[in-house]
């Protein structure tokens, strides 16, 4: 008999089918990735020790298991195998929406350090066939010019600086004032970030803006804004990146423009209309 045979039959009385049919294929695939490797009883104290690390790594402000599955691209899996194929692509939440965005009146900045280029995010949200949507919500979230989200720097931003949580207008409109986001690092500190390094791996994302668009009646997306030509566009360290999300931030000197937002000259311009399935 295989060596997982009598472990999935021990599952065979589960009440909920979805949760047996779960745990039994996670005993099969678990068993053959230890054959196939012919793992050792070190290795498995290593892998052991491995997770322990993840998890210790974890509170409210951080969470090591989503790197993880981040990193090794089950995130993405999850989010491409449950997506219904229309409206705007999804991605990625990564581990940094850990804390309540603060409302804002649109038009608003979400740049709270002053630091970085000008940048103002225009958009719309319609539903599945082009019908403006007002008052959906749409909450964003951004690191700084330097590569860091204030949950990453409590003693240098302060809490909520990159985020922001609109409603649209009538005409399902949304704006708002920020920095051009760097590409960064993912944390590095930690099990995730040294099974990276010991794998050659760098941990670098390319420069997006977070965004979670949700109206009555509607699917809310999780989703991002790529910023064109960031470096790590073709490369991001959690394989995030949908060609249909990036957007060029164009440089903008127009007089006018810069009134109407209430921003200095010159800045960057980028649009993301979203379309919620
Ligand atoms: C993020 O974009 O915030 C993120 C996503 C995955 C892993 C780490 C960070
Ligand atoms: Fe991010």
């Amino acid at each position: 008999m295989d060596s997982d045979q009598a472990v999935q039959d021990s599952f065979a009385g589960a009440a909920d089918p979805r949760l047996r049919e779960i745990m039994q294929a996670v005993t099969r695939h678990l068993h053959a990735l230890v054959r196939e490797v012919r793992l050792t009883q070190a290795e498995w104290e290593q892998t052991i020790g491995f997770l322990t690390g993840v998890g210790q790594m974890c509170d409210a402000t951080r969470q090591e298991f989503v790197l993880l599955s981040d990193v090794l691209g089950v995130s993405m899996l999850v989010e491409t195998l449950n997506s219904h194929g229309h409206g705007t692509e999804a991605t990625v939440l990564g581990p940094f929406h850990m804390t309540t965005s603060p409302p804002r009146e649109l038009g608003a900045s979400i740049d709270e350090l002053g630091v970085g280029t000008p940048c103002v995010v225009v958009g719309t949200v319609t539903g599945p066939e082009g019908e403006e949507l007002a008052g959906a919500s749409v909450d964003v979230w951004q690191c700084s010019a330097d590569g860091f989200y204030d949950v990453q720097q409590p003693d240098r931003q302060p809490p909520g600086n990159g985020r922001g949580l609109f409603d649209t207008d009538a005409q399902g409109a949304f704006w708002f004032r920020t920095v051009v986001p760097s590409h960064y690092p993912i944390p590095t500190d930690g099990p995730v970030g040294a099974m990276l390094a010991a794998t050659g791996r760098y941990p670098y994302r390319p420069a997006h803006i977070h965004f979670i668009v949700s109206a009555p009646g509607h699917e809310s997306l999780t989703t991002h804004m790529f910023v064109a030509d960031s470096p790590y566009i073709d490369s991001d360290a959690v394989f995030a990146v949908k060609r249909s999300l990036i957007r060029p931030f164009v440089v903008c000197d127009d007089a006018e423009s810069a009134r109407r937002y209430g921003v200095d000259m010159p800045f960057r311009m980028a649009r993301f209309d979203i379309r919620l399935g």
